[in-house]
């Protein structure tokens, strides 16, 4: 039995079109100059124009800060925080995808503690209160906006340096699936099987209680129920929702529990070959539970006890099935399942292996994994 402290903190509005009561919502807090983060895709698919004129009409002076970057930087942080300074900013509104959520949690650690990036490196560093968040996420993936984990790399050497503090966690998530229907298929793709790979890792980790599993379980029911859908009929607004609370559920499932072997995986090959998130996961992460059956193979069939049918073919019914179900639904979604397919080079393994062992999240995985255990697990997927 794992004992837990679970204390919801951020409110969860969903429902379609529920992006027009970003306003009134934001009254509520009291904050009455709100900076709203956001990047270029999501601006022109018109939804923080959307955000902005509720904010507006509730009479909030709203400024925007629209450049985010995919996976943001400490250079974009910085960016941000001068324009938050210079507008003498009360409240964050984080719209868009993970960078655009995990941008506005990073200026919002450097705005009201002080110092940069690298200080908040780890888990509760900000000493000093911060400014309420809004997240309203535009992609199906991260869970950003139910987790208190900023996610922002370093500019010169691109490391990924994931800064939680539970006082970054957002105040309100508004989820509004119509949101998502424009993604371009490729985002749906990645932060799709992100998402999955955050319900499944979450499972089985060694900080799993009852609290993440419930959130684990039903993420996995909704995301594994619904990917293909939403692959096969991107403006399925129902698959949409499904996939949008599921993604949400897994941040909450990581925000009470932790991730592991798959995302220690992933993150030094984004670091070195510039490989998506979703894809570095999603590739590594049928090798992941094949290694992980070893020791907790009751555990996914647990899981998979309680999957109902779907339109992505069979339910999987043991854990080598499984695997190949997660193979599937990346080739689904069209990404690649082998390391050699993505120019990943073979003899930079063992560093990528070496780097691998030093991610904190690894240390989580239910299985033991050092570098030699990971360099076998990069050998597999190549
Ligand atoms: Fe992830």
């Amino acid at each position: 039995m794992t004992s837990f402290d679970f204390q919801p903190r951020t409110r969860i509005v969903f429902g379609p079109d529920k992006i027009d009561a970003l306003g009134d919502l934001a009254s509520e807090i009291g904050g009455r100059r709100a900076l709203v983060v956001s990047d270029p895709g999501v601006i022109s698919a018109g939804h923080a124009n959307r955000g902005i004129a509720s904010l507006v009409k509730a009479g909030i002076e709203t400024h925007l800060f629209g450049s985010v970057h995919e996976n943001p930087n400490t250079d974009d942080v910085e960016a941000g925080v001068k324009l938050a300074k210079r507008h003498d900013i009360q409240l964050l509104v984080g719209l868009g995808g993970g960078s655009a959520m995990d941008c506005a949690k990073g200026i919002n650690f450097i705005l009201t503690n002080g110092g940069e990036v690298k200080d908040y490196w780890g888990v509760g560093k900000a000493l000093k209160p911060m400014l309420p968040m809004i997240a309203v996420p535009t992609t199906a993936g991260t869970g950003s906006e139910t987790q208190s984990f900023a996610l922002i790399s370093d500019a010169q050497t691109h490391v990924k340096m994931a800064c939680g503090d539970k006082k970054a966690a957002c105040r309100v998530a508004i989820l509004d699936p119509k949101l998502t229907v424009t993604q371009p298929p490729r985002v749906t793709s990645l932060t799709g099987i992100d998402a999955i790979s955050h319900a499944l890792e979450t499972f089985v980790c060694t900080k799993r209680n009852a609290a993440s599993l419930a959130f684990s379980r039903e993420a996995w029911r909704l995301l594994a129920g619904h990917f293909a859908k939403v692959i096969d009929h991107p403006a399925d607004v129902e698959a949409r929702g499904a996939m949008l609370l599921g993604a949400s559920f897994a941040g909450l499932a990581i925000e009470n529990s932790m991730l592991g072997a798959a995302h220690a995986l992933a993150n030094p090959l984004t670091t070195h070959f510039d490989v998506a998130h979703g894809q570095a996961v999603g590739l590594m992460l049928p090798h992941v539970i094949r290694f992980n059956s070893a020791a907790v193979e009751n555990w996914y069939l647990d899981l998979l006890s309680t999957m109902p049918a779907n339109g992505a073919g069979p339910v999987p019914k043991s854990v080598d099935e499984l695997a190949h179900f997660v193979a599937a639904l990346t080739v689904k979604a069209g990404l690649r399942t082998k390391l050699s397919e993505l120019h990943v080079a073979y003899d930079k393994l063992p560093q990528l292996a070496e780097e691998a062992a030093k991610q904190w999240t690894g240390s989580f995985n239910p299985r033991n994994v050092g570098a030699e255990e990971l360099l076998t697990l990069y050998q597999q997927a190549f």
